[in-house]
Parts: C-alpha cells; sequence; structure tokens
C-alpha cells in the first residue's frame, strides 16, 4: 500500500544526480567508517548498521557544505559524526521501542542485551563527537569549537524530543506537541547536518540560519512521513518493522486528527481495533474514509515548503536546486 503525501513533484532525473555527484563521497564516508570500527572491540556488531541505512543525513552534510561553495571532501569527518550520532540515537530509540530489526538486522538489544545496546549507543555518541574534533587537521580551533557546541545542542534537542515523546499521555496528545517532537527528535539532527559544514566554513549569520530553517522544517516533514509509512508501508522494503506507533500509543499525526475531527462513531470504530490489536490495514481504512491522510498531506506541505523557502536566502546555484529535490525525494521515496 503507497499512498505518497506530498503532492510536490521532483525530477527524477535530478535525484540521479544527486546520488551520482555524491556516490563517490558516500561511499568514502562508509569506507571510513568501516575502517573506524574495524579498530574498536566490538566493531564488527555494529559495522552491519552502518552499511544498511539511506545515508540521507552524511548526503545533507555534502550538499549543504557544496552549496556554500565547500568541498565533501573537506567534510568526511563531519558526514561521519552525523551518521554515527545518527546509529546511536537508533540503537537507543529501538530500545525504547521495543523494536527487533533495524536496518534489515536484528536490533543490537535483541541480538545481546539491553545494557550492552545502551552502552555501545553511548560509545558512539561519544565517539561522534572525537571524529568531528578531528577536523581541527583542516578547520581552525575556533570553528571546529563552533561545530562541536551547536552539535551538542542539536543532539540534546533531539533527546529532548525523545522524552516528550515518551512523556505523552493519550489523553493530553495535541498536534502541537506533535511537531514538537517531531522538530526536536528528527528535526534537530537534520539541522545539524545541514549547518556543520557550513559553520567549520565560516558561512554568515545569515547561511547558517537559512540552512538551519532548512533542517528543522525538512526533519519534521520526514518524520510525518516515517510515521506514515509506520502504518502503511512495507517492514521489508523499510527493514524495520510496521506498526510501532500503533503498537506503543505513539501519539502520531493521523492517529490525533481521528480523535479531534472523527465523528462520534468514527471514534467508537477507532475503540474496537484497538481492542482487537490494531489491525492496520483496517485502521488505515478508517484513515483514509475519514480524507485524514488529506489533512496530514497539507500539514507536511506546510513544512516541505518553509523548508524550500529557507533556501530562498542562499546564492542560487545548482547544489541549492539538489538541496530542493533531495527534500521532496526524502519525503515522497
Ligand atoms: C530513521 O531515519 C529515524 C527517523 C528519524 C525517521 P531514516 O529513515 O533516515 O533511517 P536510516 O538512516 O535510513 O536507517
Ligand atoms: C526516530 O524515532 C527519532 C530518533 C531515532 C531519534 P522513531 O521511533 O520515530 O523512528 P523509527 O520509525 O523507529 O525509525
Ligand atoms: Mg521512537
Ligand atoms: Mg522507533
Amino acid at each position: 500500500m503507497k499512498i505518497v503525501l506530498n503532492k510536490l513533484n521532483f525530477d527524477p532525473k535530478e535525484v540521479e544526480e544527486i546520488l551520482s555527484r555524491y556516490a563517490t563521497d558516500l561511499q568514502n564516508c562508509r569506507n571510513s567508517l568501516t575502517n573506524r570500527l574495524k579498530t574498536d572491540p566490538f566493531g564488527a556488531v555494529v559495522v552491519k548498521y552502518f552499511e544498511g541505512g539511506k545515508m540521507f543525513r552524511p548526503l545533507l552534510v555534502f550538499i549543504t557544505t557544496s552549496a556554500l561553495g565547500g568541498r565533501p571532501t573537506e567534510v568526511i569527518e563531519v558526514a561521519e559524526a552525523i551518521e554515527m550520532l545518527h546509529v546511536a540515537s537508533l540503537i537507543h530509540d529501538d530500545i525504547i521501542d521495543d523494536a527487533a530489526i533495524r536496518r534489515r538486522t536484528t536490533t543490537l538489544h535483541t541480538q545481546f542485551n539491553i545494557n550492552t545496546a545502551i552502552v555501545i549507543g553511548d560509545y558512539l555518541l561519544f565517539s561522534a563527537f572525537n571524529v568531528l574534533n578531528s577536523t581541527q587537521a583542516v578547520f581552525t580551533a575556533d570553528k571546529v569549537l563552533a561545530a562541536s557546541n551547536a552539535l551538542s545542542n542539536y543532539a540534546k534537542l533531539c533527546c529532548r524530543g525523545q522524552l516528550e515523546e515518551l512523556l505523552c499521555e493519550p489523553e493530553t496528545d495535541s498536534e502541537e506537541n506533535y511537531l514538537s517532537i517531531a522538530r526536536n527528535k528528527t528535526g534537530s539532527p537534520f539541522a545539524a547536518a545541514a549547518t556543520l559544514g557550513g559553520i567549520l566554513l565560516g558561512g554568515t549569520d545569515l547561511e547558517i540560519s537559512a540552512l538551519q530553517s532548512y533542517g528543522f522544517n525538512l526533519g519534521i516533514a520526514y518524520q510525518i512521513y516515517d510515521d506514515m509509512l509506520d502504518l502503511t508501508g512495507d517492514s521489508q522494503i523499510l527493514g524495520k518493522p510496521v506498526s510501532n506507533s500503533l503498537m506503543l500509543e505513539r501519539p502520531i499525526l493521523p492517529l490525533i486528527y481521528l480523535q479531534k475531527y472523527g465523528s462520534q462513531s468514527v471514534r467508537k470504530e477507532y475503540r474496537r481495533l484497538q481492542q482487537a490489536g490494531y489491525p492496520r490495514l483496517q485502521v488505515v481504512a478508517l484513515l483514509e474514509q475519514q480524507g485524514i491522510f488529506e489533512q496530514v498531506s497539507k500539514v507536511q506541505e506546510k513544512y516541505l515548503a518553509a523548508a524550500l523557502t529557507a533556501l530562498n536566502s542562499l546564492n542560487a546555484s545548482r547544489e541549492v536546486d539538489l538541496l530542493r529535490t533531495l527534500a521532496l525525494f526524502a519525503t515522497a521515496r
């Protein structure tokens, strides 16, 4: 079942252009991560997770850096640090969400145990900062310090988003809450990926804030789509479980809308599905019938439009065009 939320079209040729332009940089990033992990005692265990991701965040590092006139080869370590933080957050997220599969591989806490997975996640978090700090070989110490500070703040925001989600109560779930969670847990790592190269290159405040806004807004749109895939996607293709939000009763936008706008009988039907163990297809059918996906789609488009508008503050270039395409592709893949 495929429901694409945003109707904002992109040119598939530009997606191919992105993938071919940055293929070598992405490969270098992967290779470098693998080489680093090889020397770690548990490296072999986590290497699989680094091989299986879509690498959107490293790609963001490369294209945003290029958009400000830098070279991707200068920021391979930055892309690595961002991916390490992302993988660490996934390891911890899978413990929290009780997920057995990630990137088509059995999750660490399922393979070993929760304690081991927590510590490996922590190890990757700190390693990410080591890797970022090693860019002092290329950039000045003040720029590296600024980048490292920015990354700490974005990482803290990501934790805040995860906490906000954990502290949610089904009775008080609101659209506002949901958007704050999405902005923090997913928008902040995207904002980090979009700005770190610029900070290191000495980009202007205007450029950094444009890229930050692009990252946050794209992250929200990305999370809206990820939650949608949890309802409608295929776990074999996604390489992770589906129906998680339903089973964990997470406050995702379609369900918030169903409670908010659904008639009494629709809400009653939803409660019936709840008691029946959330049959996914029936939940989706109910949402479709109520036109909920159109409403969600409008919200996603609003955040995508904000991401694209933010790019208007940058000097026009092919890389900026590609950032637009990447945003549309990432949220409708
Ligand atoms: C998963 O991110 C977590 C979310 C914020 C939705 P991705 O969908 O980018 O996962 P990988 O990196 O490809 O595994
Ligand atoms: C994604 O969490 C955000 C982080 C990992 C910080 P989700 O729980 O929404 O993402 P998936 O669906 O497990 O990838
Ligand atoms: Mg989660
Ligand atoms: Mg999860």
